[in-house]
C-alpha cells in the first residue's frame, strides 16, 4: 500500500504523537561536561572564543560541583592548566599536580563521576602530546612510559574512568599495564581511539593554552578523510584492553560515529569539540541561528548516528531542556 492508504504525516500530527514515536531520544545520563582548572588563577574566568565555558580555580569544589549536579549533569572530563611547564610535562605526572588536585576536590565534594584526560600537550613547554628528540619528532615509545605514570597519579587522585587523549601507538596497553601493576585493576579507560587531526580544536587550546610552538599534531592524530583507518585505530585499542571507545571531534564525523557503532560492542562516546560549539555560540550571538534549537539539533544528530554517550560543552545547558 502507498498514498492515498499510506500517510506519513498521520504520526506528525500533534506532540505526543510525535513524542510516541521518536526514534531518538537525549539523556543527560549520557552527557560529559569537560571542566578546566587553571592553578594559576584565584578567580574563575572566561575565554573569548568559548563563551560560557568557565575555568576554575583550585578552590570552591563544593559550589563547582554542586552547580554542575543542579542542572543535571553527573559526569565531568577534567582538564588542567599547570603552572610550570617543561620539555617532559612533569606537572601531568605530578603528585599535587593541577589535575590530581582537582579530581581529588571533585570527588571529596560531590558523588560526580570524574573521567581524567590524560595528555601532556598542556603540560609540555613546546605543546606537544609527547616527549621530543632533538629533531623534534615525538617519540612514541618514551612518551606512553611518561602516560602510563600520568594514569596511575589520576587513579591514585581518584579519577574514576581515565581517557587517554594522546594518540601514541600502544597507549592503551601501556595504561592498562601501568593500572594495573600499581592496584588499580577497576579503572576503565575511555580511549579516544579516532581522534583527528581537527582544526575544530581551535578555542580549546586557547583555554588550555596547548597549541604547539613549533610544528602540528598531524604526525600523531589522525587524517581527516581516513574513515578505514579510524575502524583500526579503534580495533587495536580495544584489543589493547579499552572498555569505551571514541570518536573526536563529533559533528563532522557522524559517519565514523556510525561506522563504529556498526562495528563494535563496546560503549562509543563521541566529543563535540571546542570549535563546533563555539561555532553554534557565535552564529546564536549573532541572531542568526535559534541556539537552543540548534544546539539540541547538533546533540541529536550525534546520538542518532550512533553515540552512547556525548561529550560536550553545552551539557548543562542541554540538561536543562530536557
Ligand atoms: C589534548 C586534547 C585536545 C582536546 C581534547 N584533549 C586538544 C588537542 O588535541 O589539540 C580538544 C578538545 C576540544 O577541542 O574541545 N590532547
Ligand atoms: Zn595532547
Amino acid at each position: 500500500m502507498m498514498y492515498p492508504e499510506v500517510r506519513l504525516r498521520r504520526l506528525r500530527q500533534n506532540e505526543r504523537m510525535r513524542d510516541l514515536v521518536a526514534e531518538t531520544r537525549l539523556n543527560a545520563d549520557q552527557f560529559i561536561l569537560p571542566i578546566f582548572f587553571d592553578e594559576t588563577i584565584s578567580q574563575e574566568k572566561t575565554t573569548a572564543s568559548m563563551p560560557g565555558v568557565r575555568t576554575f580555580p583550585l578552590k570552591g569544589y563544593d559550589k563547582i560541583a554542586s552547580d554542575i549536579q543542579d542542572n543535571g549533569v553527573n559526569s565531568v572530563l577534567v582538564f588542567g592548566v599547570p603552572e610550570h611547564k617543561d620539555a617532559v610535562g612533569s606537572s601531568a605526572y605530578a603528585k599535587d599536580g593541577v589535575v590530581q588536585k582537582a579530581i581529588e576536590g571533585i570527588k571529596e565534594n560531590s558523588d560526580m563521576l570524574v573521567i581524567s584526560d590524560l595528555c601532556l600537550c598542556e603540560y609540555t613547554d613546546h605543546g606537544h602530546c609527547g616527549v621530543l628528540d632533538d629533531s623534534g619528532y615525538v617519540m612514541n615509545d618514551e612518551t606512553i612510559e611518561l602516560y602510563g605514570k600520568t594514569a596511575v597519579s589520576q587513579a591514585d587522585a581518584g579519577a574514576d574512568i581515565i581517557a587517554p587523549s594522546g594518540m601514541m601507538d600502544g597507549q592503551i596497553a601501556a595504561i592498562r599495564m601501568a593500572l594495573d601493576d600499581a592496584g588499580h585493576k577497576n579503572v576503565p579507560i575511555m580511549a579516544y581511539s579516532a581522534k583527528f587531526y581537527s582544526a575544530y580544536y581551535g578555542p580549546f587550546r586557547d583555554v588550555a593554552n596547548s597549541a604547539p610552538g613549533k610544528g602540528n599534531r598531524a604526525g600523531y592524530q589522525m587524517q581527516c578523510g581516513n574513515r578505514k583507518e579510524a575502524m583500526r585505530e579503534i580495533e587495536f585499542d580495544i584489543a589493547e584492553g579499552a572498555d569505551m571507545i571514541m570518536v573526536k571531534p563529533a559533528g563532522p564525523y557522524l559517519d565514523i560515529i556510525r561506522d563504529a557503532a556498526n562495528t563494535f560492542d563496546l560503549p562509543l562516546a563521541a566529543y563535540q569539540v571546542s570549535g563546533e560549539y563555539a561555532m553554534i555560540k557565535a552564529a546564536a550571538q549573532n541572531g542568526w541561528i535559534d541556539h537552543d534549537r540548534v544546539m539540541m539539533e547538533s546533540l541529536l544528530g550525534i546520538k542518532r548516528a550512533g553515540a552512547d554517550m556525548i561529550i560536550t560543552y553545552f551539557a548543562e545547558e542541554a540538561a536543562k531542556l530536557l
